[in-house]
């Protein structure tokens, strides 16, 4: 159990914001279409960098595209998925039932940050448009890093006027819908210095629309 004054605040309804119906619509969108262009270049360094087999770490994975990927490309030899909705987790797993992959992934439900301890490092941590959703920076990215032996490879909203106003008015969207859930725009130099206290440097950075994608390898 974490200590109790070092747990983070209330972070967010992900439940009711990931539910099933968010959560089908987005497995459907892989079933049928592969991943988006921003996944797809999130996994592409490490695919043409890396040799596997990779132990992968999939940090809020959502419907499971990037782990699927991975496994599917044959760089990941196993997965341990973490994700705070538990509609995302069953349209994940009917997807790794679907295609073969269920011995090499296994699924928890929570929060990462408070439930780290718990969990195993990885040779490769993936947080695909994660950290956008979580208050809290420093415990979130932090135990991500921790556990990252080889490779953290992150997306997050660029900082853009522009970037920043669309996230802003989805808040306001979400405020009028009463909705228990904010997103982020949090400050790139934090994400650096988090991932540099516990050794990861910057091999690779490029956007893709709203987002910044960097890997980070333990030197
Ligand atoms: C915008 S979705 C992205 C899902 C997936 N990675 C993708 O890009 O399609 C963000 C996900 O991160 C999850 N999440 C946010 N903070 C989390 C945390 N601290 N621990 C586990 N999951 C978290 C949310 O539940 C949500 O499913």
């Amino acid at each position: 159990m974490p200590c109790p004054c070092c747990q983070p605040p209330e972070s967010g309804d992900y439940e009711g914001m990931f539910d099933t119906e968010w959560a089908n619509r987005e497995a459907d969108a892989y079933i049928d279409h592969g991943l988006e262009a921003r996944a797809e270049r999130l996994i592409a360094f490490l695919i043409e960098n890396c040799t596997g087999p990779l132990r992968v770490l999939d940090v809020g994975s959502g419907a499971g595209g990037v782990h699927h990927e991975l496994l599917r490309r044959g760089l990941a030899a196993s997965v341990v998925a973490v994700e705070a909705s538990s509609a995302y987790i069953s349209a994940a797993r009917m997807i790794s039932e679907r295609l073969g992959q269920d011995s090499q992934v296994e699924y928890l439900h929570g929060d990462f940050a408070t439930a780290a301890d718990g969990i195993d490092s990885a040779d490769a941590v993936i947080l695909d448009r994660v950290i956008c959703c979580y208050p809290h920076l420093n415990q979130l990215l932090g135990a991500s890093a921790s556990k990252a032996e080889r490779y953290l490879a992150l997306s997050y909203p660029r900082e853009r006027w522009w970037v920043r106003i669309a996230f802003g008015l989805f808040n306001v969207y979400l405020k009028l819908k009463r909705k228990d859930f904010r997103t982020f725009v949090h400050p790139h130099r934090e994400v650096h210095a988090i991932a540099g206290r516990d050794g990861l440097e910057p091999v690779h950075a490029e956007t893709e629309g709203f987002w910044q994608i960097t890997v980070f390898e333990r030197v």
